[in-house]
């Protein structure tokens, strides 16, 4: 097959970048687009607006939303430590077995898979002439063709361009014709006008209140922001998406509240977003992780990853702090004495923008201006489910329902 390869950050994705999926598969170069939302690139060093799940799961959802055929999203950044460079990407693309592996998961025939495949390297004309510059552009041209897009009109000299690359790399340059809107993603966050995202695309970004004051972390030290988005990368080998996009939402919605309570904006961040990051792991693991940070004082199944979380957060993504610790342990049950941190986790847990298990609104209200009413509203509502199940809350939730004098 000839597959074309199509990178960037997508953040967000917009109509310019689905033109030029759409133009390049209706080219006649290629037979299917694999689309690869950046994890760390050389030019990008976490300068993203959002970490890298929160891109790779609303393009995926874009593809799917606007039945691009022949379209494929590709996780592959996420498994390459270090600079996800062109040339290491297209290397580990590229070899036999992982190709094949890849086509066969988005249901291409194993006959196709296994054929001798022929790559396409997609970018604009506006990059072809700092190509050279580039990581190791040999070998880019070792593994694929470079398949320019190119706009009528467009005055960049591309073919002079694509002479010296051919020249001095001796790689081939093919060109296409590329259809429709100009746009950029930092036009897009910069105005606050989405009328150039596909509907997909933004039904995620507002599900998830993305690209909002509270994603962008304000008052948080480029340490914990660059943490933050280490553990987005890290906690995607663990967690499927919904439960990744939750913890990593109440990691955004911690740091806001810590601004409003007076608490360490980084401390909220990261804490909030680690807080779920066991919750995938099989249980027996989650009961050997939970009794290394408390002993048995938790053994339910449910509550197994709050203290397991604290455990794996510690051991496997070098969290030290405990107060960080102590709020990813006490994230379900709450305890009596809680600091505001650990409220603040709890809290946001139960009303991160993407849940709706319940008309939520009194409680994010509140929570904006009195935190422990806030707390005492939640702590109330699960109160409530248990009498409804006929379960008996923990020891340590009832600790802090005195401590909130319910
Ligand atoms: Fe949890
Ligand atoms: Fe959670």
């Amino acid at each position: 097959m000839k597959i074309g390869i199509y990178g960037g950050s997508f953040d967000p994705v917009h109509n310019g970048h689905i033109a030029m999926i759409r133009s390049a598969l209706k080219s006649g170069f290629i037979d299917c687009m694999i689309v690869i939302p950046s994890v760390r690139n050389n030019f990008k060093l976490y300068a993203n607006k959002l970490p890298a799940p929160y891109r790779l799961y609303m393009i995926k959802e874009t593809v799917e939303g606007l039945d691009l055929k022949n379209c494929y999203v590709s996780d592959i950044e996420f498994g390459i430590d270090g600079v996800s460079y062109t040339a290491v990407v297209l290397a580990k693309l590229t070899s036999d077995e992982y190709i094949r592996d890849f086509l066969m998961a988005n249901d291409v025939k194993r006959k196709k898979a296994e054929e001798h495949h022929e790559f396409f390297w997609i970018m604009g004309s506006d990059t072809l002439g700092t190509f050279e510059t580039w990581y190791k552009p040999e070998e880019i041209l070792k593994y694929a063709t470079l398949l320019a897009a190119v706009r009528p009109g467009d005055d960049t000299d591309v073919d002079k361009a694509a002479a010296s690359i051919r020249k001095n790399l001796g790689g081939k340059v093919e060109f296409f014709r590329l259809d429709g809107v100009e746009c950029s993603s930092s036009a897009i966050t910069t105005s606050g006008d989405f009328s150039q995202v596909p509907d997909p695309a933004v039904e995620f970004i507002k599900r998830h209140a993305l690209y909002t004051e509270n994603t962008m972390l304000e008052g948080v030290s480029d340490d914990a922001r660059k943490q933050f988005f280490d553990a987005a990368t890290w906690m995607y080998n663990y967690l499927g998406a919904k439960r990744l996009l939750h913890t990593l939402n109440v990691g955004y919605l911690s740091a806001h509240l810590a601004g409003l309570y007076g608490c360490s904006r980084d401390k909220a961040l990261i804490a909030g977003a680690l807080h779920d990051c066991a919750k995938e792991l099989p249980i027996e693991k989650q009961s050997e992780l939970a009794k290394k940070y408390s002993g048995d004082l938790f053994t339910e199944k449910k509550i197994l990853h709050s203290p397991a979380g604290a455990t794996f957060a510690r051991e496997e993504f070098g969290i030290e702090d405990k107060e960080i610790l102590d709020a990813i342990c006490y994230h379900t049950t709450g305890r009596g004495d809680m600091t505001v941190l650990e409220k603040i986790v709890y809290l946001a847990d139960k009303i991160e923008p993407s849940r709706t298990y319940m008309d939520l609104a009194p409680i994010r209200e509140a929570a904006e201006h009195d935190l422990d009413e806030a707390v005492r509203m939640t702590a109330a509502a699960v109160r409530d489910k248990f009498i409804s199940q006929g379960r008996e809350l923990h020891p340590v939730t009832a600790a802090m329902m005195r401590d909130l004098h319910m």
